[in-house]
């Protein structure tokens, strides 16, 4: 039996002036699963995960969220639908005039009738979490680059919500950082059943430990959808980006 699908693209295509940045992307997310997204810079990856999120709009095909069209709903159906998101941003997009204990209070005073004690602690336990428990007091232009990440994953995962993109988590840590932030992201999945997750990432080796499912990217088209063990079926260019010398799909790495 399959799992519910969370997220489905049809045909998606999106461009900006005459650039078409996605091709005729079909991709399913599906309630449970993680889902690895990889492929050349410049490819189109994070320009999906805005899709995917509602916050671009197509130019060509659709994307449903739990089969509801996004382009269908007005602002309030799209606020609706968003409240399950949480989304790190590739360029972090926190609030500059915020401290960072604001910035990651923010989705919880967004949507939830929480007393203030309840928030301050989901705030703390989380920043904790991601290793800035001393820096609830400091503005962003204070933090430095993996900091602001790191505060962005705290205030993306804050709600616990159903649905999480993850665009490059990990960009600018040092690997004990990494593997931490990748493991947060595999126990916040594992919080939910119904959660749907998905991560953008060349970190290949960290995805392999938390992606159930990948999709490749190249030039805005998917070039390869399917769990590693198909990888051995994959063309050329998508085994290079798994390392080539394991892509034997039984291959102990
Ligand atoms: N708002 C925008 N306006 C115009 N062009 C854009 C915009 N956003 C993205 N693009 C273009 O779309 C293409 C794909 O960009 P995208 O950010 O999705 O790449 P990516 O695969 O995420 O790359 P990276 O791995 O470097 O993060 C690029 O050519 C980029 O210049
Ligand atoms: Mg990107």
């Amino acid at each position: 039996m399959t799992a519910p699908v969370a997220i489905r693209c049809e045909d998606l295509g999106k461009r900006f002036d005459d650039a078409w940045v996605l091709r005729g992307v079909d991709l399913e997310v599906r309630r449970g699963e993680v889902l690895g997204v990889i492929g050349p810079g410049g490819h189109g990856k994070s320009v999906l995960l805005k899709c995917l999120a509602g916050l671009l709009t197509p130019d060509a095909g659709r994307v449903l969220v739990d089969g509801e069209d996004l382009a269908r709903l007005g602002p309030l159906g799209l606020a609706r639908v968003r409240e399950q998101y949480g989304y790190v941003f590739q360029n972090y997009a926190l609030f500059d005039f915020m401290s960072v204990r604001d910035n990651v209070a923010f989705p919880l005073r967004q949507q939830a009738h929480l007393p203030d004690a309840e928030i301050d602690a989901r705030v703390a336990a989380r920043l904790a979490e991601v290793g800035l428990a001393h820096a609830l007091d400091l503005l962003p232009r204070e933090l430095s680059g993996g900091m602001k990440k790191r505060v962005g994953l705290a205030r993306a995962t804050v709600g616990d919500p159903a649905i999480a993109l993850y665009d490059d988590p990990s960009a600018g840590l040092d690997p004990v950082t990494s593997s931490k932030i990748f493991q947060l992201i595999a126990r916040m999945h594992a919080r939910r059943p119904d959660a749907a997750t998905v991560v953008v990432s060349h970190d290949v080796d960290r995805m392999r430990a938390i992606c159930d499912r990948y999709v490749m990217l190249e030039r805005g088209r998917v070039v390869f959808v399917g769990a590693e063990s198909a990888l051995g079926d994959a063309p050329e260019v998508v085994a290079a980006f798994f390392g080539g010398a394991e892509r034997a799909p039984t291959g102990g790495g």
